[in-house]
């Protein structure tokens, strides 16, 4: 039998954790060879909350699950860790200015980042779904200088799989049949669904809908349109959309989302796809170097790759770049708070 693989999760009494760690505990992770021991991180006032989660997944009596350790303390909870989904983050208070935002959370990344540079395993892979993402796991990164920046990460994957499941409706086909798909830029209402090299059964999605990237053609500018003005804003603003309805905040297909990351991470994504990732930037399609940016990502041998060489028009450049500017801004305000 394999090694038990320590999983920290961080605000795992939240609703996000309560999806998550029965999926992480059933194997749906890591897959189904590999014991998983959970450290679960709280805050002191949410610690009685979690040991009630710890209970049920006691009840569960998982055949993978190894034990379960629960923790206020930041140097425990990141002990021996091989994988950190950082989920537990300060949310936006009513009239908080993004700076404040910034500021709040950059108290609980940074010392989280400490933690793992001290604690945990050598193959850490962090991946960071409180927001703001992106930034936060900048600032995680920035506090972990003996750990390889290309561990840290952060979650675009719901908004992939937001993405597919609309394309998919819109086009008649099935979520299998959607390959290719990408979301560049931030996790934030800014973020850039991209089509032009998704394809639909082997077909390319543009050609199959219609859409010419200049909004040309007759019948294709209402499908221009559905680009425009439905798809690329319902992914984007598909999370206000879940809270207006349900009352709370996407949890289930965030979970979901964390779940899909980790497990092509570890185990690698399908030939002949892609999927979204929060990643490093190394410089490709213009992207400032060292951000933590949303590109097309394969994962070989344990490691994520940007895709290269994808030709990017007009439409597509002007919204990749303002979302990266997005980035750039968030990152200068961390820089000026000396969080990074
Ligand atoms: P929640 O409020 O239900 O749970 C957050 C938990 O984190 C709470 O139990 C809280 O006690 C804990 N926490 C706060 N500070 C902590 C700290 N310093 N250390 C450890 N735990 C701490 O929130 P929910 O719904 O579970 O969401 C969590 C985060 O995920 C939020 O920031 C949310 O915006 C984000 N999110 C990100 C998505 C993405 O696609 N990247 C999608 C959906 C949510």
């Amino acid at each position: 039998a394999k090694a038990p693989v320590t999983v920290t999760v961080t605000g795992a009494a939240g609703q996000i954790g309560y999806a998550l760690l029965f999926r992480v505990a059933s194997g749906q992770m890591l897959g189904p060879d590999t014991p998983v021991r959970l450290k679960l991180l709280e805050i002191p006032q949410a610690v009685k909350a979690a040991e009630g989660t710890a209970m049920e997944l006691d009840d569960c009596a998982f055949p993978l699950l190894d034990g379960v350790d629960i923790t206020d303390d930041t140097n425990r909870a990141f002990d021996g860790t091989s994988v950190a989904l950082l989920v537990g983050a300060r949310p936006r208070a009513k009239g908080m200015e993004r700076g404040d935002l910034l500021e709040a959370n950059g108290g609980i990344f940074g010392p989280q980042g400490t933690a793992i540079n001290e604690h945990a395993a050598d193959d850490v892979r962090v991946l960071v779904v409180g927001n703001p993402a992106n930034t936060n796991a900048l600032i995680a990164r920035s506090h972990a200088p003996d750990v390889p920046p290309e561990r840290f990460t952060a979650m675009t994957r719901l908004d992939h799989n937001r993405a597919l499941s609309q394309l998919a409706a819109k086009a008649g086909a099935s979520v299998t049949d959607i390959k290719k798909l990408t979301i560049w830029g931030n996790h934030s209402a800014t973020q850039y669904p991209d089509i032009f090299h998704a394809e639909i059964a082997g077909k390319k999605a543009a050609d199959v809908l219609g859409v010419a990237p200049d909004g040309s053609g007759g019948a294709a500018a209402d499908d221009h349109q559905w680009l425009t003005e439905e798809f690329i804003p319902t992914v984007a603003k598909r999370g206000a959309a879940i809270i207006e309805a349900r009352g709370a905040s996407s949890a289930a297909s965030a979970a979901n989302a964390a779940i899909d990351h980790v497990h092509d991470w570890v185990l690698g994504t399908p030939e002949g796809d892609w999927t979204s990732a929060g990643v490093p930037s190394d410089g490709s399609y213009g992207v400032a170097e060292g951000l933590i940016s949303s590109f097309p990502v394969v994962s070989r041998h344990g490691r994520w790759e940007i895709v290269p060489g994808l030709e990017i028009n007009d439409f597509s450049r002007a919204r990749i770049d303002a979302s990266v500017q997005e980035l750039i801004d968030e990152r200068e305000t961390v820089r000026s708070l000396g969080l990074i």
